[in-house]
Protein backbone atom coordinates (compact mmCIF):
# COMPACT_ATOMS: atom_id res chain seq x y z
CA UNK A 1 0.00 0.00 0.00
CA UNK A 2 1.52 3.30 -1.02
CA UNK A 3 3.03 5.44 2.28
CA UNK A 4 2.17 2.29 4.26
CA UNK A 5 5.05 1.53 6.31
CA UNK A 6 3.68 -2.24 6.60
CA UNK A 7 6.23 -3.60 8.56
CA UNK A 8 5.84 -0.70 11.17
CA UNK A 9 2.30 -1.92 11.91
CA UNK A 10 3.04 -5.69 11.56
CA UNK A 11 5.61 -5.52 14.49
CA UNK A 12 3.56 -3.35 16.60
CA UNK A 13 0.16 -5.32 16.07
CA UNK A 14 0.84 -8.71 14.81
CA UNK A 15 -1.11 -11.49 16.66
CA UNK A 16 -1.34 -9.07 19.74
CA UNK A 17 -4.19 -8.92 22.62
CA UNK A 18 -5.07 -5.01 21.60
CA UNK A 19 -6.76 -2.41 23.35
CA UNK A 20 -8.06 0.26 21.02
CA UNK A 21 -8.71 3.79 23.07
CA UNK A 22 -10.47 6.26 21.34
CA UNK A 23 -11.39 3.91 18.38
CA UNK A 24 -14.33 6.50 17.04
CA UNK A 25 -15.81 4.97 13.47
CA UNK A 26 -13.69 1.83 13.82
CA UNK A 27 -11.37 3.03 10.57
CA UNK A 28 -7.98 2.28 12.78
CA UNK A 29 -9.94 -0.25 14.28
CA UNK A 30 -10.10 -2.14 11.34
CA UNK A 31 -6.29 -1.91 10.41
CA UNK A 32 -5.35 -2.92 13.64
CA UNK A 33 -7.23 -6.27 13.48
CA UNK A 34 -5.65 -7.27 10.48
CA UNK A 35 -3.03 -7.95 12.32
CA UNK A 36 -4.12 -8.55 15.64
CA UNK A 37 -5.17 -11.50 17.29
CA UNK A 38 -7.95 -9.38 19.12
CA UNK A 39 -9.24 -5.98 19.56
CA UNK A 40 -11.08 -4.55 21.98
CA UNK A 41 -11.96 -0.77 21.22
CA UNK A 42 -13.52 1.57 23.18
CA UNK A 43 -14.81 4.80 22.42
CA UNK A 44 -17.21 6.81 24.81
CA UNK A 45 -19.96 8.08 21.48
CA UNK A 46 -22.16 6.08 21.28
CA UNK A 47 -23.17 7.12 17.40
CA UNK A 48 -19.35 6.42 16.51
CA UNK A 49 -19.64 3.22 17.64
CA UNK A 50 -23.25 2.24 16.34
CA UNK A 51 -21.32 2.95 13.06
CA UNK A 52 -18.60 1.16 13.11
CA UNK A 53 -20.45 -1.77 14.63
CA UNK A 54 -22.25 -1.47 10.85
CA UNK A 55 -19.88 -0.74 9.08
CA UNK A 56 -16.26 -1.90 10.77
CA UNK A 57 -17.54 -5.93 11.86
CA UNK A 58 -15.59 -8.09 12.37
CA UNK A 59 -14.67 -11.48 14.56
CA UNK A 60 -11.82 -10.60 15.91
CA UNK A 61 -12.93 -6.96 16.68
CA UNK A 62 -15.09 -5.88 19.73
CA UNK A 63 -17.00 -2.12 20.38
CA UNK A 64 -17.59 -1.07 23.83
CA UNK A 65 -19.00 2.16 25.23
CA UNK A 66 -16.46 3.67 28.15
CA UNK A 67 -15.61 6.75 28.82
CA UNK A 68 -11.82 6.19 28.97
CA UNK A 69 -11.23 8.45 32.41
CA UNK A 70 -13.43 5.90 34.21
CA UNK A 71 -10.75 3.86 36.20
CA UNK A 72 -13.13 1.29 37.84
CA UNK A 73 -14.84 0.41 34.25
CA UNK A 74 -11.38 0.27 32.68
CA UNK A 75 -9.63 -2.01 35.13
CA UNK A 76 -12.88 -4.17 34.60
CA UNK A 77 -11.75 -4.79 30.41
CA UNK A 78 -8.49 -6.44 31.57
CA UNK A 79 -5.29 -6.73 30.54
CA UNK A 80 -3.22 -6.25 27.28
CA UNK A 81 -0.38 -6.87 25.37
CA UNK A 82 -0.72 -3.62 23.28
CA UNK A 83 -2.78 -0.38 23.98
CA UNK A 84 -3.22 2.10 21.28
CA UNK A 85 -4.00 5.43 21.08
CA UNK A 86 -3.67 7.27 17.89
CA UNK A 87 -4.53 11.04 17.66
CA UNK A 88 -6.28 10.78 21.27
CA UNK A 89 -3.74 13.08 23.47
CA UNK A 90 -3.47 16.15 20.93
CA UNK A 91 -6.79 17.28 22.40
CA UNK A 92 -6.24 16.22 25.78
CA UNK A 93 -4.60 18.61 28.25
CA UNK A 94 -0.99 17.89 29.97
CA UNK A 95 -2.55 16.73 33.31
CA UNK A 96 -5.44 14.46 31.54
CA UNK A 97 -2.54 13.06 29.47
CA UNK A 98 -1.05 12.13 32.84
CA UNK A 99 -4.08 10.72 33.77
CA UNK A 100 -4.49 8.67 31.22
CA UNK A 101 -1.11 6.80 31.05
CA UNK A 102 -1.67 5.94 34.62
CA UNK A 103 -4.99 4.74 34.21
CA UNK A 104 -3.81 2.44 31.23
CA UNK A 105 -0.29 1.43 33.13
CA UNK A 106 -2.93 -0.96 35.12
CA UNK A 107 -4.50 -2.80 31.80
CA UNK A 108 -0.68 -3.24 30.45
CA UNK A 109 0.35 -6.72 30.75
CA UNK A 110 4.19 -7.42 32.15
CA UNK A 111 5.56 -7.46 28.96
CA UNK A 112 2.96 -5.16 27.32
CA UNK A 113 2.90 -1.95 25.44
CA UNK A 114 1.36 1.58 25.68
CA UNK A 115 2.00 3.12 22.30
CA UNK A 116 0.66 6.89 21.09
CA UNK A 117 0.78 7.89 17.56
CA UNK A 118 -0.32 11.71 17.38
CA UNK A 119 0.71 15.50 15.87
CA UNK A 120 3.67 17.64 16.91
CA UNK A 121 2.86 21.50 16.81
CA UNK A 122 4.69 21.50 13.72
CA UNK A 123 1.24 19.97 12.25
CA UNK A 124 -0.46 23.24 12.07
CA UNK A 125 1.82 24.50 9.32
CA UNK A 126 0.97 21.61 7.55
CA UNK A 127 -2.51 22.47 7.92
CA UNK A 128 -2.00 25.70 6.51
CA UNK A 129 -0.24 23.82 3.19
CA UNK A 130 -3.09 21.83 2.99
CA UNK A 131 -5.95 24.83 3.02
CA UNK A 132 -3.59 26.70 0.43
CA UNK A 133 -3.97 23.76 -1.86
CA UNK A 134 -7.73 23.27 -1.31
CA UNK A 135 -7.69 26.83 -1.57
CA UNK A 136 -9.64 27.20 1.49
CA UNK A 137 -7.79 30.41 1.77
CA UNK A 138 -9.66 32.38 4.48
CA UNK A 139 -8.63 29.02 6.65
CA UNK A 140 -4.60 30.39 6.08
CA UNK A 141 -4.87 33.29 8.68
CA UNK A 142 -6.89 31.18 11.28
CA UNK A 143 -4.58 30.08 14.69
CA UNK A 144 -6.23 27.30 16.54
CA UNK A 145 -4.56 28.65 19.90
CA UNK A 146 -6.13 26.74 21.87
CA UNK A 147 -5.46 23.31 20.17
CA UNK A 148 -1.75 24.30 20.23
CA UNK A 149 -1.40 24.61 23.96
CA UNK A 150 -1.23 20.35 24.14
CA UNK A 151 0.85 19.90 21.32
CA UNK A 152 4.09 18.49 22.01
CA UNK A 153 6.72 20.51 20.32
CA UNK A 154 9.07 18.33 19.43
CA UNK A 155 11.00 14.93 20.26
CA UNK A 156 12.49 16.37 23.36
CA UNK A 157 9.57 17.57 25.04
CA UNK A 158 7.98 14.06 24.59
CA UNK A 159 10.51 12.45 26.22
CA UNK A 160 10.58 14.96 29.07
CA UNK A 161 7.05 14.51 29.70
CA UNK A 162 6.93 10.68 29.33
CA UNK A 163 9.93 10.09 31.73
CA UNK A 164 7.70 11.09 34.26
CA UNK A 165 6.10 7.12 34.43
CA UNK A 166 9.47 5.66 34.37
CA UNK A 167 8.97 3.38 31.76
CA UNK A 168 11.28 2.52 28.94
CA UNK A 169 10.55 4.89 25.99
CA UNK A 170 11.17 4.66 21.65
CA UNK A 171 10.17 7.46 19.70
CA UNK A 172 9.82 7.23 15.90
CA UNK A 173 8.32 9.80 13.09
CA UNK A 174 6.10 7.35 11.97
CA UNK A 175 2.33 6.99 12.12
CA UNK A 176 1.68 2.80 11.53
CA UNK A 177 -2.46 3.52 10.39
CA UNK A 178 -3.04 5.51 7.61
CA UNK A 179 -4.83 3.48 4.75
CA UNK A 180 -8.12 5.88 5.55
CA UNK A 181 -6.14 9.14 5.18
CA UNK A 182 -6.66 10.80 1.73
CA UNK A 183 -3.55 11.10 -0.58
CA UNK A 184 -2.97 14.47 -0.54
CA UNK A 185 -2.84 14.35 3.17
CA UNK A 186 -0.47 11.57 2.81
CA UNK A 187 1.82 12.84 0.13
CA UNK A 188 2.24 15.88 2.50
CA UNK A 189 2.80 14.33 5.33
CA UNK A 190 5.34 12.43 3.26
CA UNK A 191 6.84 15.64 2.29
CA UNK A 192 6.71 17.49 5.65
CA UNK A 193 6.17 14.67 8.43
CA UNK A 194 4.71 16.08 11.67
CA UNK A 195 3.88 13.04 13.11
CA UNK A 196 5.26 10.70 16.34
CA UNK A 197 4.32 7.37 17.69
CA UNK A 198 5.84 6.32 21.10
CA UNK A 199 6.26 3.02 22.81
CA UNK A 200 6.16 2.36 26.03
CA UNK A 201 7.09 -0.47 28.16
CA UNK A 202 7.34 -1.21 31.63
CA UNK A 203 10.84 -1.39 32.98
C1 LIG B 1 -9.84 12.16 16.89
S1 LIG B 1 -10.79 10.75 17.30
C2 LIG B 1 -9.57 9.49 17.15
C3 LIG B 1 -9.98 8.53 16.12
C4 LIG B 1 -9.08 7.36 15.79
N1 LIG B 1 -8.32 6.87 16.91
C5 LIG B 1 -8.17 7.73 14.63
O1 LIG B 1 -6.97 7.74 14.80
O2 LIG B 1 -8.66 7.99 13.53
C6 LIG B 1 -10.99 10.85 19.01
C7 LIG B 1 -11.99 9.86 19.58
O3 LIG B 1 -11.87 9.84 21.01
C8 LIG B 1 -13.17 9.70 21.56
N2 LIG B 1 -13.16 10.19 22.95
C9 LIG B 1 -12.96 11.46 23.38
N3 LIG B 1 -13.00 11.51 24.73
C10 LIG B 1 -13.22 10.26 25.17
C11 LIG B 1 -13.38 9.66 26.46
N4 LIG B 1 -13.28 10.39 27.57
N5 LIG B 1 -13.59 8.33 26.54
C12 LIG B 1 -13.67 7.56 25.40
N6 LIG B 1 -13.54 8.07 24.15
C13 LIG B 1 -13.32 9.39 24.03
C14 LIG B 1 -14.05 10.52 20.64
O4 LIG B 1 -15.40 10.14 20.73
C15 LIG B 1 -13.43 10.23 19.27
O5 LIG B 1 -14.07 9.17 18.65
Amino acid sequence: MLFQDYKFSQKLFSNKKVLEVGCNQGMTTLQISKFSKSVIAIDNNKNHLSIAKKKRKKKNIKYIKINFFDKKKMLRLGKFEVIYLREIFNFLKIEEKKKIVKILKKNLKQNGKIIVTDFYASVFLRKKFLNFFKLKIVNLFQIDKKSRLYHFRDKNELEKFFNKFNMNISIFQKDPLKEHIDLLSKIIENIYPCKFTVILSLK
